[in-house]
């Protein structure tokens, strides 16, 4: 069948996930005729198999543990049962009603939305079945997948998050090999869940990009909620007998499990589309782009998981949101990728931006440090977390670093990405007046701290 034209756009973008989507929203508003290929669900990983239903989760669970906790409050009440199905239905709810308003923003956007796999063929040409979609510019932003272990086969007990998220019951017993972003959000679910849950992490923490603080604290947090783990463990082989799972450590250990879930990581979604056909440089899988995010091919860019760097959604969408208007010619401000806020939604939550003790340390000699504990404020203690907010300044400079743990500490990394982006000094943040009794108030009592005035801080 020979190949049809259908004509000319400002923008072909491959990949309708949080990159390429925003991507073609902004592209649109900016005037510019787009279209956005896409082989699965709009939305992609973090709407389908990410960010919501994950969260949707380990909301499940903190309801479960909510339940489980109430007589702490004075409240009686027990908890029953998790009942999966019920579970599901909830998170698909969540979904689904995103994926159609997302879907109504496309359509209203003016996007010409093409189903099915798409492949580059030269720079300028995206061809999907027998259609061939010419642009000016070329959006690459096809993705991530969850990555195994040589010689670890996915099946059966053995899966990736992508298995995971539609279990049909909780399993007894759990064995999480990574102790990374993914690994502690599914491990938090499976204990709240009622699961038995082991950890096991090649490095010597968990959450090892993390400041050194926020790991030892979850550690602590973790064995308070008898969730096991292993740490420096190598992981050594997985065998299979009916419904068990056997992993063998190389230190001779070995565990049992119901579950395996597989989290180390996630590869880059490029092989067998083009790319290299076309010119593209790769390396390792991986789409390396320069600070504009223009891949060494003229008029063809990269956004989200597939270039280096973080592999977050909302990295995705400020990477899409800039090229749109790179494309139409606003010269927008590069995006600092140390500046880019990171949450993990475990329990506890945690939430940091900017450099961690140790990197400041590397990048800027003599730093100063604050530590401000969540026994100091009265929202937390009401909740009843634990945790902390630990900011990093240059000597006598501006914060570079905000680092914090405990129940919700995720709501609060909005003012912390301000501070470390707007490049504040603690004498600046300590000036402003923060709401009482809000956990937020711990990010003002930490910087009033580190300002030389602390107010309700413990030496
Ligand atoms: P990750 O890179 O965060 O963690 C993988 C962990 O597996 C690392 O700690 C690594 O040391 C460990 N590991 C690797 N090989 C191992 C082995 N052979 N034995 C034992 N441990 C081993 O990757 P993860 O958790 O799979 O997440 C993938 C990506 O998705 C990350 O970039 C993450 O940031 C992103 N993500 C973000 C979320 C969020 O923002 N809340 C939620 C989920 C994922």
């Amino acid at each position: 069948m020979s190949a049809e034209a259908v004509g000319d756009y400002d923008v072909v973008i491959l990949g309708g996930g949080s990159g390429g989507y925003a991507c073609a929203l902004r592209s649109a508003q900016l005037g510019l005729k787009v279209a956005l290929v896409e082989k699965g669900k709009l939305g992609g990983t973090c709407l389908h198999q990410g960010c919501i239903p994950t969260k949707a989760l380990l909301h499940a669970a903190e309801v479960a543990d909510t339940a489980r906790e109430g007589a702490q409050f004075g409240v009686k009440t027990t908890f029953e049962s998790i009942d999966m199905a019920g579970v599901h239905s909830y998170k698909d709810r969540v979904v689904s009603r995103l994926h159609k308003g997302l879907q109504g923003l496309v359509k209203a956007g003016g996007i010409d939305y093409v189903e099915g796999s798409g492949a580059l063929d030269g720079p300028h040409t995206v061809v999907v079945g027998d259609r061939r979609l010419t642009g000016k510019n070329v959006v690459l932003a096809t993705g991530s997948y969850a990555k195994s272990l040589p010689g670890l086969e996915i099946g059966g007990p053995i899966m990736t998050s992508d298995q995971a998220l539609s279990i049909d019951h909780v399993p007894a017993r759990v064995i999480v090999l990574g102790g990374g972003v993914i690994g502690v959000e599914f491990a938090s679910v499976f204990r709240s869940f009622g699961a038995e849950v082991t950890i096991i992490e090649a490095l010597p923490r968990l959450v090892p990009a993390e400041d050194e603080a926020v790991s030892k604290q979850l550690e602590r947090a973790f064995r308070k909620r008898k969730i096991a783990f292993k740490t420096g463990a190598r992981f050594a082989g997985a065998t299979q007998s009916g419904d068990v799972v056997t992993v063998s450590l190389e230190s001779g250990e070995s565990i049992e499990a119901d579950l395996l879930l597989v989290a180390v990581g996630r590869g880059p979604v490029t092989e067998g589309l083009g790319y290299e056909a076309a010119g593209i440089t790769m390396d390792r899988g991986f789409v390396p782009t320069d600070e504009r995010l223009r891949t060494n091919v003229p008029g063809v860019y990269a956004v989200g998981d597939i270039v280096p760097g973080l592999q977050l959604a909302h990295r995705g969408f400020g990477q899409g949101i800039f090229v749109a208007e790179e494309i139409a010619g606003l010269s927008p401000a590069v995006i600092e990728e140390s500046g880019i806020p990171r949450v993990t939604y475990c329990d506890p939550e945690i939430a940091s931006v900017g450099l961690t003790e140790a990197e400041a340390r590397d990048a800027h000699g003599e730093v100063e440090i604050q530590e401000y504990n969540l026994g100091g404020n009265g929202r937390s203690q009401i909740v009843g977390t634990q945790g902390f907010v630990k900011l990093v300044r240059r000597k006598d400079g501006p914060v570079v670093g905000v680092h914090m743990i405990g129940a919700r500490m995720g709501e609060q990394i909005g003012e912390a990405q301000l501070i470390v982006n707007w490049e504040a000094h603690p004498e600046d943040v300590a000036g402003l007046v923060h709401a009482h009794p809000t956990q937020n108030e711990a990010l003002g009592e930490a910087h009033l701290a580190l300002a030389g005035k602390p107010l309700h801080a413990h030496a």
